[in-house]
């Protein structure tokens, strides 16, 4: 079957598609929100901090709706204000994450469950309420996991967040996987170590020369050495990748 896809559709792979993005105030998820705009998206920008979505999607002209993604009434209405103001949705990218650098002997229940309440179940949450607007037309969704999902980094611990990371891949390949005979693709991207508020922390700022030092590239991630492979899940030359995870981490992984 040859291609129906023209050239300018190529080279603006995401032009006027309709996509909310979660933890869109900050960091990753403002940097795949902002790409986005550039690139001819419509975009909802999703987070759970009100004032700081709000100046980001003011500066992008875009819209902003304030949603804690572990509450399952605020994702419900968060998505489905999305949708009425873009009139449906092509793509999503569930993307607020959280981290706890605890040692696991001593990491209280109660830490333990934010941590995966946020990073997994916020997106499982998330996924089921999209789910309902992408699939009339099909769509894309795009779950941030982390090159944690398959290794143990050093030195700091931080069991909770390794776990939840895992699962997300696991959630991505099982939504995938069920709602593959409904033309909803679901994948993940995994970072490495990225400047951000995340790891600029005082705790973290400190590791970041080891970091450097045990990543083959010797150097930590931009957010722009990411968006590329946020953009191309979300668009159609990605038309028949479901349930993958693509990891971008500077060869961390591969030693
Ligand atoms: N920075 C890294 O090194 C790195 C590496 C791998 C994966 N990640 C993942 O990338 C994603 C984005 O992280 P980042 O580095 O941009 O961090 P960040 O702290 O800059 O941004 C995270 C955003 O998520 C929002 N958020 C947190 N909890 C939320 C909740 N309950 N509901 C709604 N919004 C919430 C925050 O307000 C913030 O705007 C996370 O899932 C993180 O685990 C980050």
């Amino acid at each position: 079957m040859s291609g129906s896809r023209s050239v300018a559709d190529r080279s603006r792979p995401v032009d006027g598609k309709r996509v909310v993005v979660t933890g869109a105030a900050s960091g990753i998820g403002k940097g795949v929100a902002t790409a986005l705009v550039q690139g001819g998206a419509r975009v909802v920008l999703l987070d759970r901090n009100v004032d700081a979505v709000t100046a980001v999607a003011d500066e992008l002209g875009a819209t902003a709706i304030g949603c804690d993604v572990t509450d399952e009434d605020q994702v419900r209405a968060a998505m489905r204000g999305a949708a009425e103001h873009l009139g449906g949705l092509d793509g999503a990218v569930n993307n607020a994450g959280i981290v706890l650098n605890e040692p696991a002997e001593s990491m209280s229940l109660v830490d333990f469950n934010r941590v995966i309440a946020v990073n997994l179940t916020g997106v499982f949450l998330c996924a089921r309420e999209q789910f309902p607007f992408l699939a009339d037309g099909g769509g894309s969704i795009v779950n941030t996991a982390s090159m944690c999902a398959g290794i143990v980094v050093r030195p700091q611990p931080q069991v909770s967040y390794n776990a939840s990371k895992s699962a997300v891949v696991g959630l991505t390949r099982s939504l995938a996987a069920e709602w593959a005979d409904r033309n909803i693709r679901v994948n993940s991207v995994s970072p490495g170590y990225t400047l951000t508020e995340l790891v600029r922390s005082p705790e973290l700022a400190p590791q970041h020369e080891q970091w450097s030092s045990l990543t083959p590239m010797k150097r930590l991630a931009d957010i722009d050495d990411l968006v590329g492979a946020y953009l191309f899940l979300l668009s159609d030359q990605a038309g028949f990748m479901t349930g993958q995870d693509i990891v971008i981490d500077g060869g961390y992984t591969v030693w």
